[in-house]
Protein backbone atom coordinates (compact mmCIF):
# COMPACT_ATOMS: atom_id res chain seq x y z
CA UNK A 1 0.00 0.00 0.00
CA UNK A 2 2.99 2.19 0.82
CA UNK A 3 4.88 1.62 -2.00
CA UNK A 4 1.94 1.92 -4.47
CA UNK A 5 1.36 5.60 -3.24
CA UNK A 6 5.31 5.98 -3.06
CA UNK A 7 4.79 5.23 -6.66
CA UNK A 8 2.09 7.04 -7.51
CA UNK A 9 3.72 10.08 -6.12
CA UNK A 10 6.55 9.46 -7.68
CA UNK A 11 5.04 9.40 -11.13
CA UNK A 12 2.59 12.44 -10.74
CA UNK A 13 6.10 14.52 -9.17
CA UNK A 14 8.55 13.56 -11.79
CA UNK A 15 5.69 14.12 -15.17
CA UNK A 16 3.71 17.04 -13.16
CA UNK A 17 0.35 15.56 -13.58
CA UNK A 18 -2.63 15.84 -11.58
CA UNK A 19 -3.88 12.64 -11.37
CA UNK A 20 -2.10 9.26 -10.89
CA UNK A 21 -1.66 5.94 -11.69
CA UNK A 22 -4.32 3.57 -9.89
CA UNK A 23 -4.72 -0.22 -9.18
CA UNK A 24 -7.82 -1.43 -10.27
CA UNK A 25 -8.37 -4.74 -8.21
CA UNK A 26 -11.51 -6.45 -10.02
CA UNK A 27 -11.79 -5.92 -13.54
CA UNK A 28 -13.41 -9.03 -14.54
CA UNK A 29 -12.37 -12.79 -15.60
CA UNK A 30 -8.85 -13.27 -15.22
CA UNK A 31 -7.58 -16.34 -15.59
CA UNK A 32 -3.61 -16.07 -15.11
CA UNK A 33 -4.39 -13.51 -12.08
CA UNK A 34 -2.45 -10.65 -13.66
CA UNK A 35 -2.68 -7.36 -12.30
CA UNK A 36 -4.51 -3.86 -14.04
CA UNK A 37 -3.56 0.15 -13.41
CA UNK A 38 -4.96 2.63 -15.10
CA UNK A 39 -4.34 6.03 -15.60
CA UNK A 40 -7.48 8.57 -16.34
CA UNK A 41 -6.19 11.80 -16.48
CA UNK A 42 -8.06 14.63 -14.55
CA UNK A 43 -9.48 16.07 -17.88
CA UNK A 44 -10.47 12.93 -19.62
CA UNK A 45 -12.81 13.29 -22.59
CA UNK A 46 -16.06 12.35 -23.07
CA UNK A 47 -15.98 9.08 -24.68
CA UNK A 48 -12.31 8.82 -24.10
CA UNK A 49 -9.79 6.81 -26.51
CA UNK A 50 -8.16 3.90 -24.48
CA UNK A 51 -4.63 2.79 -24.65
CA UNK A 52 -3.11 -0.67 -23.39
CA UNK A 53 0.74 -0.02 -22.66
CA UNK A 54 2.12 -3.37 -22.24
CA UNK A 55 5.25 -3.37 -19.99
CA UNK A 56 8.90 -5.52 -20.80
CA UNK A 57 10.19 -8.66 -19.04
CA UNK A 58 11.36 -7.91 -15.76
CA UNK A 59 9.21 -4.93 -15.45
CA UNK A 60 5.79 -3.71 -14.31
CA UNK A 61 2.77 -1.41 -15.20
CA UNK A 62 3.30 1.19 -12.55
CA UNK A 63 7.49 1.23 -14.39
CA UNK A 64 6.41 1.61 -17.59
CA UNK A 65 3.85 4.15 -16.67
CA UNK A 66 7.47 6.02 -16.78
CA UNK A 67 8.37 4.20 -19.43
CA UNK A 68 7.22 6.74 -21.98
CA UNK A 69 5.73 10.21 -22.48
CA UNK A 70 2.17 8.48 -22.89
CA UNK A 71 0.85 10.32 -19.36
CA UNK A 72 1.80 13.48 -20.66
CA UNK A 73 0.20 13.01 -23.69
CA UNK A 74 -3.09 11.85 -22.19
CA UNK A 75 -3.33 14.59 -20.09
CA UNK A 76 -3.00 16.71 -22.88
CA UNK A 77 -5.86 15.01 -24.96
CA UNK A 78 -7.98 13.07 -22.71
CA UNK A 79 -7.82 9.56 -23.52
CA UNK A 80 -7.22 6.78 -20.67
CA UNK A 81 -3.65 4.77 -20.26
CA UNK A 82 -3.93 1.26 -18.52
CA UNK A 83 -0.66 -0.75 -18.11
CA UNK A 84 -1.25 -4.69 -17.12
CA UNK A 85 1.34 -5.98 -15.30
CA UNK A 86 2.16 -9.80 -15.22
CA UNK A 87 3.77 -10.78 -12.06
CA UNK A 88 4.75 -14.51 -13.73
CA UNK A 89 7.03 -15.99 -15.85
CA UNK A 90 10.06 -13.25 -15.05
CA UNK A 91 7.24 -10.73 -15.51
CA UNK A 92 7.13 -11.90 -19.26
CA UNK A 93 4.06 -12.50 -20.98
CA UNK A 94 2.52 -15.63 -21.83
CA UNK A 95 3.06 -15.00 -26.21
CA UNK A 96 4.12 -18.97 -26.11
CA UNK A 97 0.58 -19.63 -24.44
CA UNK A 98 -1.98 -21.37 -26.58
CA UNK A 99 -4.93 -19.49 -24.82
CA UNK A 100 -3.59 -16.23 -25.47
CA UNK A 101 -3.03 -16.97 -28.88
CA UNK A 102 -6.67 -17.99 -29.03
CA UNK A 103 -9.61 -15.76 -29.23
CA UNK A 104 -11.86 -16.06 -26.03
CA UNK A 105 -9.44 -18.90 -24.44
CA UNK A 106 -8.04 -17.57 -22.14
CA UNK A 107 -4.50 -16.51 -21.01
CA UNK A 108 -2.84 -13.19 -20.28
CA UNK A 109 -4.68 -12.10 -23.40
CA UNK A 110 -8.21 -12.61 -21.90
CA UNK A 111 -7.52 -10.67 -18.50
CA UNK A 112 -6.21 -7.75 -20.76
CA UNK A 113 -9.36 -7.77 -22.93
CA UNK A 114 -11.27 -7.70 -19.76
CA UNK A 115 -9.26 -4.62 -18.97
CA UNK A 116 -10.04 -2.67 -21.69
CA UNK A 117 -14.05 -3.93 -21.08
CA UNK A 118 -13.79 -2.69 -17.57
CA UNK A 119 -12.33 0.64 -18.68
CA UNK A 120 -14.95 1.18 -21.60
CA UNK A 121 -18.07 0.32 -19.41
CA UNK A 122 -16.44 2.03 -16.27
CA UNK A 123 -15.56 5.30 -18.61
CA UNK A 124 -17.66 5.37 -21.25
CA UNK A 125 -14.69 4.75 -23.51
CA UNK A 126 -14.96 4.79 -27.57
CA UNK A 127 -15.02 1.40 -28.24
CA UNK A 128 -13.76 2.26 -31.98
CA UNK A 129 -10.36 3.64 -30.73
CA UNK A 130 -8.95 1.06 -28.30
CA UNK A 131 -5.06 0.67 -29.11
CA UNK A 132 -2.27 -1.46 -27.65
CA UNK A 133 1.47 -1.02 -27.70
CA UNK A 134 4.40 -1.80 -26.45
CA UNK A 135 8.29 -2.89 -25.91
CA UNK A 136 9.92 -6.12 -26.06
CA UNK A 137 7.71 -9.08 -24.25
CA UNK A 138 5.24 -6.09 -24.14
CA UNK A 139 5.81 -5.43 -27.88
CA UNK A 140 5.64 -9.45 -28.98
CA UNK A 141 1.93 -9.25 -26.75
CA UNK A 142 0.91 -6.64 -29.01
CA UNK A 143 0.66 -8.59 -31.76
CA UNK A 144 -0.84 -11.44 -29.72
CA UNK A 145 -3.61 -8.80 -28.94
CA UNK A 146 -4.32 -7.63 -31.93
CA UNK A 147 -4.11 -11.36 -33.50
CA UNK A 148 -6.17 -12.60 -30.97
CA UNK A 149 -8.38 -9.72 -30.98
CA UNK A 150 -8.96 -8.13 -34.13
CA UNK A 151 -12.50 -7.21 -33.27
CA UNK A 152 -11.27 -5.19 -29.69
CA UNK A 153 -8.45 -3.31 -31.19
CA UNK A 154 -8.48 -0.38 -34.17
CA UNK A 155 -4.44 -0.52 -33.87
CA UNK A 156 -1.60 -1.73 -32.63
CA UNK A 157 2.27 -0.67 -31.94
CA UNK A 158 4.72 -3.27 -31.64
CA UNK A 159 8.30 -2.26 -30.60
CA UNK A 160 11.49 -4.51 -30.79
CA UNK A 161 8.66 -7.71 -30.54
CA UNK A 162 8.03 -10.87 -32.70
CA UNK A 163 5.12 -11.79 -34.96
CA UNK A 164 1.83 -13.55 -34.05
CA UNK A 165 2.65 -17.12 -32.56
CA UNK A 166 6.98 -16.89 -33.33
CA UNK A 167 7.13 -18.20 -29.72
CA UNK A 168 4.33 -21.19 -29.75
CA UNK A 169 5.60 -24.08 -29.26
CA UNK A 170 8.61 -22.81 -26.84
CA UNK A 171 8.39 -23.98 -22.93
CA UNK A 172 8.43 -19.83 -22.21
CA UNK A 173 9.07 -16.70 -23.80
CA UNK A 174 12.03 -15.13 -21.38
CA UNK A 175 15.86 -13.97 -22.35
CA UNK A 176 16.28 -16.80 -20.03
CA UNK A 177 14.28 -19.68 -21.80
CA UNK A 178 16.94 -22.59 -23.37
CA UNK A 179 14.77 -22.38 -26.22
CA UNK A 180 15.37 -19.21 -28.06
CA UNK A 181 14.82 -19.93 -31.92
CA UNK A 182 12.06 -17.31 -32.00
CA UNK A 183 13.77 -14.23 -30.47
CA UNK A 184 16.91 -15.50 -32.61
CA UNK A 185 14.99 -15.00 -35.81
CA UNK A 186 12.68 -17.61 -36.88
CA UNK A 187 11.45 -17.33 -40.18
CA UNK A 188 7.99 -18.43 -42.41
CA UNK A 189 6.36 -17.91 -45.33
CA UNK A 190 3.87 -14.97 -45.11
CA UNK A 191 1.14 -17.13 -45.75
CA UNK A 192 2.19 -19.49 -42.39
CA UNK A 193 2.47 -16.67 -40.32
CA UNK A 194 -0.71 -14.88 -41.96
CA UNK A 195 -2.54 -18.86 -41.13
CA UNK A 196 -1.26 -18.25 -37.08
CA UNK A 197 -3.15 -15.10 -37.11
CA UNK A 198 -6.50 -16.37 -39.06
CA UNK A 199 -6.78 -19.05 -37.15
CA UNK A 200 -6.59 -17.89 -33.69
CA UNK A 201 -9.96 -16.06 -34.43
CA UNK A 202 -11.84 -19.02 -37.18
CA UNK A 203 -14.59 -17.19 -39.33
CA UNK A 204 -13.94 -13.55 -38.05
CA UNK A 205 -14.01 -11.53 -41.08
CA UNK A 206 -14.11 -7.97 -39.28
CA UNK A 207 -11.69 -5.43 -39.61
CA UNK A 208 -8.60 -5.84 -38.91
CA UNK A 209 -6.52 -3.36 -36.74
CA UNK A 210 -3.86 -1.19 -38.21
CA UNK A 211 -0.26 -2.16 -37.79
CA UNK A 212 2.77 -0.54 -36.78
CA UNK A 213 6.43 -2.22 -36.22
CA UNK A 214 9.62 -1.24 -35.18
CA UNK A 215 13.03 -2.11 -34.46
CA UNK A 216 16.49 -1.68 -33.80
CA UNK A 217 19.05 -2.78 -36.56
CA UNK A 218 21.43 -3.47 -34.14
CA UNK A 219 19.08 -5.67 -31.86
CA UNK A 220 20.83 -8.86 -30.78
CA UNK A 221 18.56 -10.08 -28.22
CA UNK A 222 15.62 -9.92 -30.76
CA UNK A 223 17.06 -10.16 -33.84
CA UNK A 224 16.22 -7.36 -36.08
CA UNK A 225 14.68 -10.03 -38.68
CA UNK A 226 11.74 -10.73 -35.82
CA UNK A 227 11.00 -7.07 -36.96
CA UNK A 228 10.67 -8.08 -41.00
CA UNK A 229 8.99 -11.51 -40.05
CA UNK A 230 5.77 -9.16 -37.81
CA UNK A 231 5.95 -6.99 -40.95
CA UNK A 232 5.60 -9.76 -43.41
CA UNK A 233 2.48 -11.67 -41.47
CA UNK A 234 0.65 -8.18 -41.00
CA UNK A 235 1.17 -7.63 -44.73
CA UNK A 236 -0.48 -10.88 -45.44
CA UNK A 237 -3.23 -10.39 -43.08
CA UNK A 238 -4.12 -6.82 -44.20
CA UNK A 239 -3.55 -7.72 -47.69
CA UNK A 240 -1.00 -4.76 -48.38
CA UNK A 241 2.31 -4.73 -50.16
CA UNK A 242 4.95 -2.94 -49.47
CA UNK A 243 5.20 0.09 -51.36
CA UNK A 244 8.33 2.06 -50.49
CA UNK A 245 11.20 3.10 -48.24
CA UNK A 246 11.44 6.25 -46.40
CA UNK A 247 14.37 7.50 -45.20
CA UNK A 248 15.10 9.62 -41.89
CA UNK A 249 11.50 8.97 -40.66
CA UNK A 250 10.63 9.83 -37.94
CA UNK A 251 14.52 10.55 -37.46
CA UNK A 252 18.18 10.39 -38.47
CA UNK A 253 19.22 6.73 -38.65
CA UNK A 254 15.30 5.34 -39.00
CA UNK A 255 13.39 4.42 -42.22
CA UNK A 256 10.12 4.12 -42.50
CA UNK A 257 8.62 0.96 -44.50
CA UNK A 258 5.42 2.15 -46.64
CA UNK A 259 2.89 -0.68 -46.85
CA UNK A 260 -0.04 -0.18 -49.26
CA UNK A 261 0.53 2.95 -50.68
CA UNK A 262 -0.26 4.92 -47.99
CA UNK A 263 0.57 2.59 -44.73
CA UNK A 264 -2.48 4.00 -43.43
CA UNK A 265 -2.65 -0.13 -42.71
CA UNK A 266 0.55 -0.98 -42.12
CA UNK A 267 4.41 0.42 -41.54
CA UNK A 268 7.76 -0.51 -39.81
CA UNK A 269 10.23 2.04 -38.66
CA UNK A 270 14.01 0.06 -38.87
CA UNK A 271 16.22 1.89 -37.01
CA UNK A 272 20.46 1.63 -38.01
CA UNK A 273 22.15 1.23 -35.16
CA UNK A 274 19.85 0.69 -32.29
CA UNK A 275 20.48 -2.00 -29.83
CA UNK A 276 17.50 -3.44 -27.72
CA UNK A 277 15.89 -0.33 -26.68
CA UNK A 278 12.80 1.28 -26.84
CA UNK A 279 12.30 3.93 -29.26
CA UNK A 280 8.65 5.35 -28.96
CA UNK A 281 8.56 8.46 -30.77
CA UNK A 282 5.12 9.43 -29.10
CA UNK A 283 3.78 12.39 -31.54
CA UNK A 284 4.19 9.88 -34.42
CA UNK A 285 2.29 7.61 -32.89
CA UNK A 286 -0.85 9.50 -31.62
CA UNK A 287 -0.57 10.76 -35.00
CA UNK A 288 -1.05 7.55 -36.57
CA UNK A 289 -3.58 5.75 -34.20
CA UNK A 290 -5.63 9.23 -35.05
CA UNK A 291 -5.73 10.37 -31.61
CA UNK A 292 -4.04 13.95 -32.72
CA UNK A 293 -2.91 15.69 -35.88
CA UNK A 294 -4.56 15.12 -39.00
CA UNK A 295 -5.42 11.33 -38.22
CA UNK A 296 -4.16 8.51 -39.68
CA UNK A 297 -1.67 9.69 -42.13
CA UNK A 298 1.05 7.28 -42.60
CA UNK A 299 2.76 8.62 -45.36
CA UNK A 300 6.31 10.24 -45.48
CA UNK A 301 7.42 13.71 -44.64
CA UNK A 302 4.88 14.87 -41.63
CA UNK A 303 6.43 12.95 -38.80
CA UNK A 304 4.67 15.49 -36.01
CA UNK A 305 8.02 17.46 -35.13
CA UNK A 306 10.02 14.33 -34.95
CA UNK A 307 11.41 15.48 -31.35
CA UNK A 308 12.97 12.49 -30.05
CA UNK A 309 16.68 12.60 -29.94
CA UNK A 310 16.25 14.92 -27.11
CA UNK A 311 13.65 13.32 -24.66
CA UNK A 312 14.86 10.58 -22.39
CA UNK A 313 13.26 8.05 -24.56
CA UNK A 314 14.01 8.98 -28.32
CA UNK A 315 16.60 7.23 -30.49
CA UNK A 316 17.63 3.86 -28.24
CA UNK A 317 21.13 4.27 -27.49
CA UNK A 318 21.82 7.94 -27.90
CA UNK A 319 24.71 9.50 -29.10
CA UNK A 320 26.00 9.77 -25.69
CA UNK A 321 26.61 6.23 -25.63
CA UNK A 322 24.40 5.21 -23.40
CA UNK A 323 20.82 3.38 -23.20
CA UNK A 324 17.49 4.32 -22.46
CA UNK A 325 15.17 2.96 -19.60
CA UNK A 326 14.43 -0.84 -20.61
CA UNK A 327 17.43 -0.66 -23.00
CA UNK A 328 19.70 -3.73 -23.20
CA UNK A 329 22.92 -2.45 -21.66
CA UNK A 330 24.93 -5.97 -21.38
CA UNK A 331 25.22 -9.81 -22.08
CA UNK A 332 26.93 -12.23 -23.99
CA UNK A 333 27.34 -11.17 -27.57
CA UNK A 334 26.19 -7.66 -26.69
CA UNK A 335 28.51 -4.88 -27.91
CA UNK A 336 26.64 -1.58 -27.24
CA UNK A 337 26.69 0.57 -24.67
CA UNK A 338 26.69 -0.32 -21.09
CA UNK A 339 25.84 3.09 -19.24
CA UNK A 340 22.23 3.82 -18.14
CA UNK A 341 20.62 7.14 -19.14
CA UNK A 342 18.49 6.58 -17.07
CA UNK A 343 18.35 3.51 -14.03
CA UNK A 344 20.79 0.49 -13.33
CA UNK A 345 21.93 -1.78 -15.79
CA UNK A 346 20.88 -5.26 -14.18
CA UNK A 347 22.05 -8.50 -15.35
CA UNK A 348 18.82 -10.78 -15.73
CA UNK A 349 20.70 -13.47 -16.88
CA UNK A 350 24.52 -13.97 -19.61
CA UNK A 351 22.47 -12.91 -22.21
CA UNK A 352 21.02 -9.98 -21.31
CA UNK A 353 21.41 -6.96 -19.21
CA UNK A 354 18.90 -4.39 -19.24
CA UNK A 355 18.71 -0.98 -17.64
CA UNK A 356 16.00 -0.79 -14.78
CA UNK A 357 14.79 1.95 -12.66
C1 LIG B 1 -15.75 -7.92 -23.50
O1 LIG B 1 -16.88 -7.27 -24.04
C2 LIG B 1 -17.36 -7.89 -25.24
C3 LIG B 1 -18.46 -7.00 -25.79
O2 LIG B 1 -19.38 -6.68 -24.79
C4 LIG B 1 -17.85 -9.30 -24.92
O3 LIG B 1 -18.29 -9.94 -26.08
C5 LIG B 1 -16.70 -10.08 -24.33
O4 LIG B 1 -17.10 -11.37 -23.91
C6 LIG B 1 -16.09 -9.37 -23.15
N1 LIG B 1 -14.86 -10.09 -22.78
C7 LIG B 1 -14.45 -10.20 -21.55
C8 LIG B 1 -13.20 -11.00 -21.34
O5 LIG B 1 -14.99 -9.67 -20.60
C1 LIG C 1 11.40 -23.92 -29.94
O1 LIG C 1 10.43 -22.92 -30.13
C2 LIG C 1 9.87 -22.84 -31.42
C3 LIG C 1 8.90 -21.68 -31.42
O2 LIG C 1 9.52 -20.49 -31.03
C4 LIG C 1 9.20 -24.11 -31.80
O3 LIG C 1 8.73 -24.04 -33.11
C5 LIG C 1 10.17 -25.27 -31.66
O4 LIG C 1 9.49 -26.47 -31.88
C6 LIG C 1 10.81 -25.28 -30.29
N1 LIG C 1 11.84 -26.30 -30.25
C7 LIG C 1 11.87 -27.25 -29.33
C8 LIG C 1 13.01 -28.20 -29.41
O5 LIG C 1 11.03 -27.34 -28.45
Amino acid sequence: MFLRTFLGLAAAAATGLGASLQQVSSFGDNPTNIQMFIYVPDNVAANPAVIVALHPCGGTGQQWFSGTQLPSHADQNGFILVYPSTPHMSNCWDVQNPDSLTHGQGGDALGIISMVNYTLDTYSGDRERVYVMGFSSGGMMTNVMAGSYPDVFAAGAAYSGVAFGCFQGAPSATPMSPNQTCAQGMQKAPGEWGNLVRNAYPGYTGRRPRMQITHGLADNLVLPTCGEEALKQWSDVLGVEFTRDVAGVPSSGWTQKIYGGDGVQLQGFLGQGVGHSPSVDEEQLLNWFGITGGGENGGGGDNGGGDNGGGDNGGGETGGGTVALWGQCGGNGYSGPTGCAEGTCKVLNEWYSQCTP
